[in-house]
């Protein structure tokens, strides 16, 4: 029997955005443009798919898993389990039990009958945060700048022997939203890179050594979460800003598949073990992501193939069977509209939705079956560390439900879960670290030096302490990683100041430090006496919900923090020998240091984790030669990357243009011949490296691409269960814990049943969104990560890198294609590789072109496909330094 008053689930008081269907509103007049004047695209898909208020159109239903690609195992046994779960337990793997409640950031209900404990989730992508004795990694961006594919996974293999020793089922990370449209945004240090593809490999290569692990990676955020600012209507508004929804990211739709998908297909073909994909706070088009169906039904799940779960952001979910029906499969953290709340859009109300036939029984079963599937692709059984930790107090003991104080007893066992990660993230922070600039040989340092001196606040140390700041929330000290949800705690932090000066000791130096930026007087003294002075000098960001002198998670500028840039005057007014060291959360302007006559090295070291300070000193003292390169381009203004973030509403839905098409960073230098002061991809070494014998092989017999098509099956069930509400109930003398989110209901009168306040506005069911019959496979879909085709290798690219110099030495071949369209940009990265290469000797740098890399998305055909345009490579050291040149035939 069904019950027809299913609709009342369909919306969330105070959010318009309850209906994904609903982005048809008028949001206001017209807005200025956020581009630079002489920025605006000059494609007309792009312009017209970047529109004020444009919308996204509804996509149902919701495919389900078929265990495709490596799947079919992990489905195989998913469908064992969820055959035998009630509605309830179903119900209990896809919501949260609440905000602080439980030991972790997200913990999921559990299924006693089964013996299946709760599944948790925790950030960060660069450690385990709220917990101890765990390692604080180098950020994401850091891992960009290595170049190195090999240390994304041993990151990705490392961080989650951690994450599994204490417990966790599911990591929040990697990163690859933001991508990086703008230098400014907070979390971009999160992720890698803003180019596409090197953020797709390294996105890619976290993933399989994050799971090979056995814990589920949750690829995050998707997607066009690109500033902080206005991405939740809440927070905003309590930092006095007039906006009523988040913000919405504006993206046509060749923009969202060249630039912003491109590392996500990444992720979910990687062994098809992007596992969970974390639905972002923001607007895409007007509609709210964690409910928009063309995102998550058509994008992701169809296109995409992608078979783990959906977990929306943490307070993400606006609604319960709008996001249900467009593909949301876990809310987290449980609690509706804010935390603490004490009812959700998913727990009871879904099981409610089920019963009345609003929310169909294949797409509960779905929700279970995707969440079980991935936990048994990458688990593969039920035998699982407990958990043994609590994220909301660091005490042995405490109340196991913190936030209500519920249940008192052991909630930490304190595990050290670091092995020896530390040798690890201090090879990995060295081999990150781009060297910028070194003339007359400053670099490396003898170490015979006579006098050291090192200034700035980023040499030192926090006072306070290392983690006296919640998340990271200050810029006091060195600066070892971001701040906010993707940082983790330190189990110590080595400052540049205790390394230099251990290295400085132990060879009979003298060494001196000035370790605060306003201490001028002392460090224009010490600078001109010392033989060689160093200044650190910061710049950082992060999440919003943490304002750091005035900066809201994004960055107000492009300039370095805590009056740095005095300090770097005073002392290389002094010191004909200054060496200027980076760290930062990306991007920063650094011309005038570049043409500053005694400043004689540049290096840009990033966030390089716990180890910030032996790392760099191994670079300085010349133990480890720098390889890497720029993840992004240092421009000589701000101006010249021709986005930024919209810092102020302006209309209460905050539209945001994403008119520069896929011409962000390089591609808009190129596209306009600015000239940066660094281009994405340089960097020096303490050798030279120089390039060669350019070879282009077209493979033969390559199979012409052929569009997916045929349909899929029809939606399987897996067991029925009672209509009757009075089976639903809340078991006999059961015993609740205040503010729970559970699945069971309160009455057999189901309009009441769920006491939920969100409950009472109509709706409608969106056509198509209850369909389970076969449905069509799109032409670029069919497999985890796309069609398969797309991913035929149709030309080996390969050229000759010979060592110069006289130090074995590192260097990272670049290769960047035209694809020769009207519109595209003058060239993009689709291949590098990071060799070790002996003195005199010689390498081979080989990349294998895939189809995908020389193809256009068609808004028309919505396929891939060749354009018919002349296609060059281009192979070299840097974005801007390509020696070699050939045609693709
Ligand atoms: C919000 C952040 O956006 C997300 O990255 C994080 O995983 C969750 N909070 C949980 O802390």
């Amino acid at each position: 029997m069904r019950y027809s008053i299913a609709t009342a689930l369909l919306a969330c008081a105070g959010s318009s955005a309850a209906q994904d269907f609903s982005n048809d509103g008028n949001y206001g007049a017209p807005f200025p443009d956020t581009v630079y004047p002489g920025f605006e695209s000059k494609n007309p898909v792009v312009k017209e798919g970047a529109q004020s208020n444009q919308t996204s159109p509804p996509k149902y239903p919701s495919p389900w898993g078929e265990g495709l690609g490596d799947w079919a195992q992990a489905y195989g046994k998913a469908k064992s389990f969820v055959s035998q779960l009630t509605l309830e337990e179903k119900v209990n793997l896809t919501t949260g039990t609440g905000w602080q409640l439980d030991s972790c950031v997200g913990q999921t209900g559990s299924i006693p009958r089964m013996a299946f404990r709760a599944l948790c989730f925790q950030d960060a992508p660069t450690g385990i945060r709220f917990t101890d004795y765990n390692s604080v990694f180098p950020g994401g961006i850091n891992v960009a700048a290595t170049w190195d594919r090999g240390i994304a996974y041993q990151r990705g293999v490392a961080m989650a022997e951690e994450f599994k020793g204490k417990g966790i089922d599911v990591a929040l990370g990697p990163v690859a939203g933001p991508l990086g449209r703008t230098p400014e945004g907070g979390r971009n240090w999160e992720g890698f890179s803003p180019d596409p593809v090197l953020t797709g490999y390294l996105f890619a290569d976290t993933i399989e050594g994050i799971q090979s692990q056995g814990v589920m990676a949750s690829a995050k955020h998707f997607i066009g979460y690109e500033q902080e600012h206005f991405r939740q209507t809440a927070e905003f508004q309590n930092y006095g800003f007039n906006i009523t929804e988040p913000n919405s990211a504006n993206i046509d739709d060749e923009t969202m598949h060249e630039l912003y998908l491109w590392p996500f297909a990444d992720g979910v073909r990687a062994g098809a073990a992007s596992i969970t994909v974390v639905c972002s706070y923001n607007q895409v088009n007007n509609s709210q992501v964690c409910q928009n169906s063309y995102l998550q039904n058509y994008l992701l799940k169809g296109e995409l193939g992608f078979q783990g779960h959906i977990v929306s952001d943490w307070l993400g979910t606006h609604s319960g069977v709008a996001s249900v029906l467009a593909g949301l499969d876990v809310s987290m953290p449980g609690d509706s509209t804010a935390y603490h709340s004490d009812d959700s859009f998913y727990g009871a109300n879904l099981t409610i939705a089920v019963l009345n036939g609003t929310v169909p029984a294949w797409r509960v079963d779905d929700m279970a079956m995707r969440i079980m599937a991935g936990y048994y692709y990458v688990e593969g059984n039920t035998t699982r560390d407990e958990i043994n930790f609590n994220s909301w107090n660091y005490d042995t003991y405490g109340y196991k439900h913190s936030y209500v104080g519920d249940d008192f007893g052991q909630i930490n066992q304190h595990v050290d879960v670091r092995g020896d990660h530390g040798r690890l993230i201090r090879e990995w922070g060295a081999r990150s670290t781009v060297l910028l600039k070194n003339v007359r040989n400053t670099l490396p340092l003898t170490g015979k030096e006579k006098l050291t001196a090192v200034f700035g606040d980023d040499a030192g140390p926090n006072i306070d302490g290392p983690n006296s700041c919640s998340d990271h929330g200050c810029d006091n000290g060195t600066l070892a990683i971001g701040w906010g949800s993707g940082t983790a705690n330190y189990p110590y932090l080595v400052t540049p100041d205790f390394a230099i000066q251990s290295e400085v000791l132990s060879k009979g130096g003298a060494y001196q430090a000035v370790l605060s930026n306003g201490a001028l007087d002392s460090a224009r003294s010490i600078a001109r006496a010392a033989n060689v002075s160093m200044v650190f000098a910061n710049s950082d960001s992060g999440e919003t919900y943490i304002e750091v002198d005035g900066n809201l998670g994004d960055r107000n500028n492009l300039t370095f923090w805590k009056g740095a840039d005095e300090m770097i005057e005073t002392v290389a007014s002094e010191c004909n020998n200054t060496i200027l060291v980076v760290h930062s959360t990306g991007p920063v302007l650094l011309e005038k240091w570049e043409n500053h006559k005694n400043i004689t090295a540049i290096l840009w070291a990033g966030i390089p984790g716990q180890e910030a300070g032996n790392s760099i000193a191994d670079v300085l003292y010349g133990r480890v030669n720098p390889g890497a390169k720029l993840p992004f381009t240092v421009g000589k203004s701000r101006k010249d990357y021709g986005t930024d973030i919209l810092y102020t509403p302006n209309q209460e839905v905050p539209q945001i243009q994403y008119e520069e098409g896929v011409f962000i960073d390089y591609r808009v230098f190129d596209k306009y011949n600015e000239t940066p002061t660094y281009e994405f991809g340089y960097g020096l070494s303490y050798t030279t490296f120089n390039y060669s014998d350019l070879r282009v092989t077209k493979i033969q017999n390559v199979s012409d691409y052929v569009p997916s098509s045929g349909w899929t099956g029809a939606a399987p069930t897996y067991r029925n269960f009672s209509t009757d509400p009075a089976d639903h109930l809340y078991p006999a003398n059961f015993s609740r814990v205040e503010l729970y989110k559970y699945p069971w209901i309160n009455s057999t009168n189901l309009t009441e049943a769920s006491a939920d306040p969100h409950y009472a506005l109509p709706g409608f069911i969106p056509e198509n969104a209850q369909n389970g019959s076969a449905q069509p496979i799109p032409k670029a879909g069919g497999a985890p990560g796309g069609n398969p085709m797309l991913w035929d290798v149709i030309y080996r690219v390969e050229a000759t890198v010979t060592n110069t110099g006289n130090v074995v030495g590192e260097e990272v071949p670049q290769l960047y294609i035209s694809r020769g369209g009207p519109y595209d940009p003058v060239k993009e990265l689709r291949g590098f590789q990071r060799l070790s290469i002996e003195p005199n000797c010689s390498a081979t740098f080989v990349v294998d072109v895939k189809r995908k890399d020389i193809m256009s998305w068609s808004t028309v055909e919505q396929d891939w496909y060749v354009r018919n345009s002349t296609k060059k490579v281009y192979v070299g050291s840097s974005s801007r330094n390509l020696p070699l040149e050939g045609m693709l035939s």
